[in-house]
């Protein structure tokens, strides 16, 4: 295993350590393969964050799923959301009658995630729900149920576990906080 010692060394402290993560990750899979038995699941997954998320999670599902990624963002490289969402709608995308489960590395104010859930149930899905990695503690502007969480965490910005600052520390294995 790469210990990490470089971009390590950019980090004020650890949040969340890759084992925690591993342990966390594996459990929401089995709840989600138990809820989803019988089914196909569309997965649709908001990249790049959620792309170790969604890599680890998926693959710890014994079922029939179809992956759709899609780009949305309202940060543009720095910690504070701009207020708009611009999604890139991945072209042939059919959604009527799936059973949609939308991921997200995490719910900050809940705009991506509110934007995107409000855009896909337009196209007449027979489900749809959503599960993120990590939702922030704070005041949402815009109302966005979760049915799948693996932790509930402060208002600090993080990287690290696919979460970027300025397109950085995506490929760190746990997710912590930056020095200031
Ligand atoms: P929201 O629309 O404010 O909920 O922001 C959600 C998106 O912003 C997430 O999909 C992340 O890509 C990004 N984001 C929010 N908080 C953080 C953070 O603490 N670190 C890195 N990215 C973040
Ligand atoms: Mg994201």
């Amino acid at each position: 295993m790469t210990s990490f010692t470089g971009i390590l060394s950019d980090l004020d402290r650890v949040l969340l350590s890759a084992e925690e993560i591993h342990d966390r990750v594996a459990n929401m899979a089995a709840q989600i393969q138990r809820d989803y038995e019988g089914k196909v699941i569309t997965v649709v997954v908001l990249m790049d964050g959620a792309l170790f998320f969604v890599a680890d999670l998926l693959r710890q599902i014994d079922l029939p799923i179809r992956l759709v990624t899609l780009g949305a963002s309202s940060y543009h490289g720095g910690t504070q959301s701009t207020g708009q969402v611009a999604i890139q709608w991945p072209a042939g995308a059919d959604f009527v009658n799936q059973d949609i489960l939308l991921l997200d590395d995490i719910l900050d104010t809940g705009l991506t995630l509110s934007a995107l859930r409000e855009r896909l149930m337009a196209e007449k899905p027979a489900t749809l729900r959503a599960a993120v990695l990590l939702d922030k503690k704070r005041p949402r502007s815009h109302d966005c149920p979760l049915d799948y969480c693996g932790f509930e965490i402060a208002d600090e910005f993080v990287v690290g576990y696919g979460m970027d600052y300025q397109g950085r520390f995506r490929n760190l294995p746990c997710i912590g906080i930056l020095k200031p």
